[in-house]
């Protein structure tokens, strides 16, 4: 059985250009045929600032949208995060549901998939870096970068990558396979 990759939406404001990116990275992430492919919405679990009592390694949840969005990032081996730059780091949408748990993150690698302007997102790339691997997960050095990104979506509202984006889609999704199996055992013992 393929391994699962869930690809999370970071950004959650009313227009976001999020889905877009995301639903050309699901597409893609399909054609490389290597996982099983589920593109997960934040927007979805409408999480509020952590409202939690207890500290998320306990797992006693209280609130509904935890209890969702943890069976959401349990079920996963791998994630790709697509996240836009606010203010040079990851948005908060994003900053705040990784913060909500923390087992179901643990010993299982992750991707990124950034877009922004100039920067092409790599500063709010780079800043997740740190908090992902305080929650035991393994950020890949592969990512994908979109700089301006608004150039790149047509008037249908499609995301039209090219080639050097594919390029590093590939390679990062042939790594994340790499450590995602590579993971799964460590996650067995
Ligand atoms: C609060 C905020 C901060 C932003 N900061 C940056 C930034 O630091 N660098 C950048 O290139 N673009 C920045 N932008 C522009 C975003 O790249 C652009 O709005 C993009 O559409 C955001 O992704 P989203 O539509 O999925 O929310 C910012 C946008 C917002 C709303």
């Amino acid at each position: 059985m393929a391994l699962k990759l869930n690809i999370i939406i970071g950004s959650t404001r009313p227009g976001r250009a999020g889905p877009k990116i995301a639903e050309w990275f699901r597409k893609f992430a399909e054609d490389h045929g290597k996982f099983d492919v589920v593109l997960v919405d934040l927007n979805d679990f409408k999480l509020p600032v952590y409202d939690e009592p207890k500290h998320p390694r306990i797992q006693e949840y209280e609130k509904d949208h935890t209890k969702a969005w943890s069976e959401s990032v349990a079920s996963a081996d791998a994630y790709v995060f697509v996240t836009p730059e606010y203010n040079y780091v990851a948005p908060s949408s994003l900053i705040n549901a990784l913060d909500y748990l923390v087992k179901e993150w643990a010993y299982k690698p992750a991707g990124i998939v950034s877009y922004a302007g100039l920067s092409g997102g790599l500063r709010a790339a780079q800043s997740l870096k740190p908090l992902l691997t305080s929650l035991r997960m393994m950020p890949i050095p592969e990512g994908v970068a979109v700089p301006f990104f608004n150039k790149s979506i047509d008037e249908e509202g499609t995301f039209r990558s090219n080639e050097l984006i594919d390029q590093s889609a590939a390679v990062m999704l042939d790594e994340l396979l790499r450590w995602a199996e590579a993971l799964k055992a460590m996650r067995a013992a």
